[in-house]
């Protein structure tokens, strides 16, 4: 292994890390970058597989021609064909002038195909021909075009299980897979894990002007023993959010726990079962998203439980100084009780929004009463994670003026994951 190489592509490209396994990815994509072999870069949600293929392209002898990256998991499976093959002027409705595609355009380049797990069956024997012999046809055309197209794809679901299922070629998937290139998850890079967490920290800031967050020894002790689900794109996300919501600098495992990173992997509502098993759709992604939402809900009570306290506080005040109460002393404690939120897991997860029935809104400056809401005066809003989900996604897009890009980016998702997920909850933004 050329380890002075390797540490000059991990500067170029910001690699954070030094563990066995993603040095030896790196060293694979090396060596193997000045070969025209198809490379498949398997790992799941989160390794880092996006960095791989541009430098396995930087490394080749193609360098100076095109690279282009492609999700297929994002792009319509009605227009995927003509993405990538490309078309003639009146293929289909809407086919007002040719189209190129990816691979006339990436002629003596690389393409990235990025979740190519995701392919259309229907592609997949098309994109099957192209690396068997260089040959394509544009949609709607009959004359055989010529290309020379490097491929590196990308994958985090099992492939194996894809095949069985009947969702992938088995032809197609052992061309793709010519040189294996595997990233490690998160929990097994040992010192990688607070390498990374320092990086983050640091970035994020740089980019706010506060001093970076520091781990104690039983913090790093804890982010060691954590199975990180979501891999580094989870360790980012949760470095920004301590970094920005906690006012404390020194993060201790108590705080750490505070925001769902727990030693016990097999509780705490943070580490959840797969809700979809046997479903096709990667589990990473679906814990990924759940994982995110209950971190950002935990958050939430966290500061509607100061909330409270603070108020109860201002009113308990002038009681004892014999004070009328303002009605601002108390005004979001009442919203609160009024229109509590509870949540908790039952088999699964389940969140519930709790009401109380008949509120008593006439509660005078002088007499406020909180009581706590009888069981049987209590009104359960079920709330499934899906629909959690969905309020999230919409008010994200909103947030975002619809742009998928930004908002894959603040909900800590693939933009794959997002597409999906618009499409199966009919979000129309
Ligand atoms: N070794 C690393 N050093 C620094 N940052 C990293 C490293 N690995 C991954 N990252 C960062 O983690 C995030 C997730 O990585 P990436 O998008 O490549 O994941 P992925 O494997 O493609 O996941 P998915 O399968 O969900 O698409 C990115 O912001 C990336 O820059
Ligand atoms: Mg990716």
């Amino acid at each position: 292994m050329d380890t002075s190489n390797i540490q000059q592509i991990k500067q170029r490209y910001s690699i954070v890390g030094n563990s066995d396994g993603l040095n030896r990815a790196l060293d694979i994509a090396v060596q193997v970058a000045p070969t025209d072999l198809s490379v498949l870069i398997i790992g799941e949600s989160g390794v880092g597989k996006e960095v791989l293929p541009k430098v396995i392209h930087d490394n080749s002898a193609r360098k100076h021609n095109k690279y282009f990256a492609i999700n297929c998991g994002s792009i319509p499976e009605g227009t995927i064909d003509s993405e990538l093959f490309g078309h003639t002027k009146g293929a289909f409705t809407g086919a007002i002038g040719e189209r190129e595609g990816y691979f006339g355009a990436a002629n003596k380049g690389t393409l990235f195909l990025d979740e190519v797990g995701e392919l259309p069956l229907a592609t997949q024997a098309r994109l099957l021909r192209v690396l068997e012999t260089g040959e394509y046809l544009r949609v709607g055309e009959s004359e055989v075009r010529k290309t020379d197209v490097r491929i590196v794809a990308a994958t985090n679901v099992n492939m194996q299980k894809a095949i069985r299922e009947g969702r992938f070629r088995e032809d197609l998937y052992y061309r793709l897979n010519t040189i294996p290139i595997s990233l490690p998850p998160l929990r097994e890079r040992g010192r990688d894990i607070e390498m990374l967490f320092r990086k983050f920290a640091i970035d994020i800031s740089e980019k706010y002007g506060r001093d970076p967050i520091r781990l104690t020894p039983d913090a790093k002790e804890l982010i060691m023993a954590y199975k990180w689900p979501g891999n580094i794109r989870q360790l980012r996300n949760l470095t920004e959010q301590i970094s920005i919501i906690s006012p404390e600098r020194e993060i201790t495992s108590e705080i750490l726990k505070q925001f769902g990173v727990t030693n016990d992997n097999t509780e705490g509502g943070l580490v959840l079962t797969n809700p979809n098993n046997g479903s096709q759709h990667s589990y990473e992604n679906e814990r990924e998203l759940l994982f995110h939402l209950l971190t950002k809900i935990g958050n939430e009570m966290k500061d509607l439980k100061d909330y409270v306290r603070t108020n109860i506080g201002n009113v308990q005040h002038r009681q004892q100084e014999n004070t009328p109460a303002r009605r601002d002393d108390f005004m979001d404690t009442e919203a609160i009780l009024n229109d509590g939120i509870t949540f908790g897991t039952n088999d699964g997860i389940k969140i519930t929004t709790v009401q109380q029935k008949n509120a008593n809104n006439s509660q005078t400056a002088r007499q406020p009463q909180f009581v706590e809401a009888e069981p049987d005066s209590i009104i359960e809003t079920p709330l499934t994670i899906k629909e959690i989900e969905k309020m999230k996604i919409i008010e994200a897009l909103k947030r975002n003026n619809s742009s998928r890009k930004k908002t894959a980016n603040e909900l800590g998702l693939s933009e794959r994951t997002l597409y999906r997920k618009i499409k199966e909850y009919g979000i129309n933004l």
